[in-house]
């Protein structure tokens, strides 16, 4: 199986535009500490020749012309993703969804109930790619049943809901509902290996550490360092688990979780916020890091599993 990490920033993108923050400013002014990241997607394959997209950035147009994988090959028109598989409806998540319009026939586009739900009525987006493209709309079973999307058939696909946040358009903002965000553990029953990708995580539960736990690579939340990180920059009223995101540091954070899975399992921060220290690879945070064995993504990342 093999994973491409098209964006590892999380919403807004890494600068993000309107952000002058310590870090933002450093990337942008080409500090070599620091690498620029897209937003929040991934592809899977089972053999590196045709692939899934997890969740539709968007800045979906860059990570295609940056990824090979993905161009046409053969034919006049065509692309190597054959569906998408969306964890939530969040806009990072979704967005470049309306860039795919062009395809000559309905994607296949794997989503919860509640999922669909958003993007029908709060941001109908798949209604207005009825315009374009068309929709195959593919129901994500949030239940645990395996489901084998195009593109990498081969592959068992499970997805277990979390608890993280639906966006802020969505009437379950509020009151989350299962199946608002779902982690996936992809299988591949050819050598039993396996990954737990997670890019919006408020708590490790019991399931959740159970799928962390079982798995050999593990891609799971690290939107931000601290719970309170962007109330201390004043950027917002909100902390990270507000919004469904466990920060790395401090007691129960990520750093910890990941330290409670046995040492052979890959551990992989993705969906990093353009805030997060870590982003400086010369910090004492990112050091933490490293010191416990956990990797930062960054766009072109490649995992064999
Ligand atoms: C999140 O992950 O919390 C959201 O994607 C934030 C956003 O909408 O940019
Ligand atoms: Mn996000
Ligand atoms: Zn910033």
């Amino acid at each position: 199986m093999k994973i491409r990490v098209l964006g590892a920033a999380a919403g807004g993108g890494f600068p993000q535009w309107n952000c002058n923050c310590r870090n933002c400013r450093a990337v942008r002014e080409g500090h070599a500490a620091y690498q620029r990241r897209t937003q929040s997607s991934i592809a899977v394959s089972a053999e590196g020749a045709r692939w899934t997209l997890v969740n539709a950035s968007p800045d979906i147009l860059q990570q295609f012309q940056a990824f090979a994988g993905t161009w046409p090959t053969g034919g006049l028109r065509g692309c190597g993703i054959e569906s998408v598989v969306l964890v939530d409806a969040q806009i990072d998540h979704t967005t470049g969804l309306y860039m795919l319009r062009e395809k000559g026939s309905p994607w296949p586009i794997w989503c919860t109930d509640p999922v669909y739900e958003d993007l029908t009525r709060g941001n109908p987006i798949l209604h207005l790619l009825e315009h374009y493209c068309g929709v195959d709309r593919r129901p994500l079973p949030a239940g645990g049943e395996p489901f084998h999307p195009e593109g990498s058939e081969s592959l068992d696909w499970q997805a277990l809901p979390l608890l993280s946040a639906a966006p802020p358009y969505s009437p379950h903002r509020g009151n989350p509902v299962p199946g608002d965000n779902v982690g996936l553990t992809i299988r591949d029953p050819a050598t039993r290996r396996r990954v737990f990708y997670a890019p919006g995580l408020a708590e490790v539960d019991d399931a959740v550490f159970s799928a962390m736990r079982a798995a050999d690579c593990v891609m799971v939340d690290g939107t931000f360092w601290t719970d309170d990180e962007m109330i201390s920059l004043g950027l917002s009223t909100k902390r990270a688990r507000d919004i469904g995101h466990l920060a790395q540091s401090g007691p129960g954070g990520m750093i910890e979780q990941l330290a409670r899975l046995p040492r052979h399992i890959r551990r992989v921060l993705i969906h990093i916020n353009n805030t997060n220290p870590i982003l400086d690879e010369g910090s004492t945070e990112r050091a933490i890091l490293t010191a416990a064995g956990i990797e930062v993504a960054y766009d072109g990342m490649e995992i064999d599993l």
